[in-house]
């Protein structure tokens, strides 16, 4: 971390670059060994002033609509850099069909529905641009996910994201595939590679009549594959099944968002005041339902260090020291708490907070509920530098509420 923590403003979501680059190198040995190619989900991690990085490293971006496809081209890049823009979406309008056929490269649909309605507007812009051909795929339900809790589980019962056994079957009886490239499943969240190792045989049993008729197969996202404990050779050997099993595959695609942002920087806040309820109460300048959402969507406990009279204490907030609080949001919602936390000596305000591992699915989340201030973005730089990327005002508020 930089000496001085105190010039950056506060709240400030920082992004440390070196971590960043090593998920990057992570992510691109599974590509090396294995021949698959990894795109980064703009869904979880969105730090676009990053993304000139990213680009050295990962084959393209897969986005959840037309904004993020938008953002993907952009920024990493598309067909005329030899990047891919994945898109899927449970459901699109022409009007977003028809932005993403300039930029997309993959377009993958949720229903066979879906695709037959915009099968006429892809076909026809395909045989009118040889130099931009969309490959068009379907997502798979294979109706197996070990995730919890089931507001993450993409395989719920009455989801609906993918394709299931039944619908496939329906859709191929009433329309046939001629047209389609790939399959995609996405039933991953935060898992190791035996997960994958469990839920291929479900795709195995339903599907692979069809994978074996595809040029390309999206593995989604949910992989933890920067996470210290993943096992990478076990992924990159049921990769090298697939390939084995289905020759026909010229291209296999991972779309890891976490993986990438993961543990490679933190959200910065600062102690505003510090009050008596049953316990000490310090509230912050950032809060859990306006920018740390997970907190209480998963919910989840981030760990913290703090900044106190120009020191800092690294890796506070476990139970057994002897200072306790409570951190709170700003915010008029009464369950804006991020978390109890004990630290080796008293909070005081104007101590900074460092929440750890607050760059994926943290800023592309954040909202202005009560009209608080967005973090601002800043990165600290592969020399060590602290460069500030974005602040916003009073005025971002505003623009969006009318
Ligand atoms: C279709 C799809 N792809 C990729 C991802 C990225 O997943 P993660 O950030 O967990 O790797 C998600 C996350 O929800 C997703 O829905």
């Amino acid at each position: 971390m930089l000496t001085d923590l105190y010039s950056i403003p506060s709240p400030c979501y920082v992004l440390e670059e070196n971590k960043l680059e090593h998920n990057l190198k992570i992510l691109d040995q599974v590509q090396q060994k294995s021949g698959a190619k990894i795109l980064v989900a703009l869904k979880g991690f969105a730090f676009w002033q990053s993304f000139g990085l990213v680009s050295q490293y990962l084959h393209g971006s897969t986005a959840s609509g037309i904004y993020e496809a938008r953002l993907g081209y952009e920024t990493l890049g598309g067909r005329e850099q030899a990047k891919e823009v994945c898109v899927f979406s449970p459901a699109y309008k022409k009007e977003e069909i028809l932005e993403l056929l300039p930029i997309a490269t993959h377009i993958i649909f949720n229903s066979f529905h879906q695709w037959q309605t915009f099968k006429p507007l892809i076909d026809e812009h395909n045989a009118t641009h040889s130099n931009q051909h969309i490959q068009v795929g379907l997502r798979l339900n294979p109706l197996y996910s070990e995730v919890t809790p089931e507001i993450y589980n993409p395989c719920a019962p009455k989801s609906r994201l993918g394709i299931t056994p039944q619908a496939f079957q329906q859709g191929i009886e009433q329309y046939g595939l001629d047209g389609i490239s790939g399959l995609h499943f996405h039933t991953h969240c935060e898992q190791n590679s035996d997960a994958l190792e469990r839920t291929l045989p479900h795709i195995f049993k339903h599907f692979s009549n069809y994978l074996s008729q595809m040029k390309w197969i999206n593995l989604g996202g949910g992989h933890h594959i920067t996470r210290k404990d993943y096992d990478l050779s076990l992924l990159i050997s049921l990769i090298g099944m697939l390939k084995e099993r289905f020759p026909n595959l010229d291209d296999i695609f991972l779309e890891p968002g976490e993986a990438v942002g993961w543990q490679c920087g933190y959200l910065m806040g600062e102690v505003i005041d510090i009050i008596e309820n049953e316990g000490k109460i310090a509230i912050l300048d950032v809060s859990a339902t306006a920018h740390m959402p997970d907190c209480l969507e998963m919910p989840y406990r981030p760990n913290l260090s703090k900044l106190s009279k120009g020191i800092l204490e690294a890796d506070q907030g476990e139970n057994n020291a002897p200072f306790r609080y409570r951190l709170g949001g700003p915010t008029c919602l009464s369950g804006d708490v991020i978390g109890d936390y004990s630290f080796h000596s008293p909070l005081e305000i104007g101590d900074r907070i460092f929440f750890e591992d607050m760059i994926h699915y943290t800023i592309v989340k954040n909202n202005t509920f009560n009209g608080v201030p967005l973090p601002s973005l800043g990165m600290i730089q592969k020399n060590g530098d602290f460069k500030l990327l974005k602040t916003f005002n009073y005025h971002h508020y505003k623009d969006r509420n009318g």
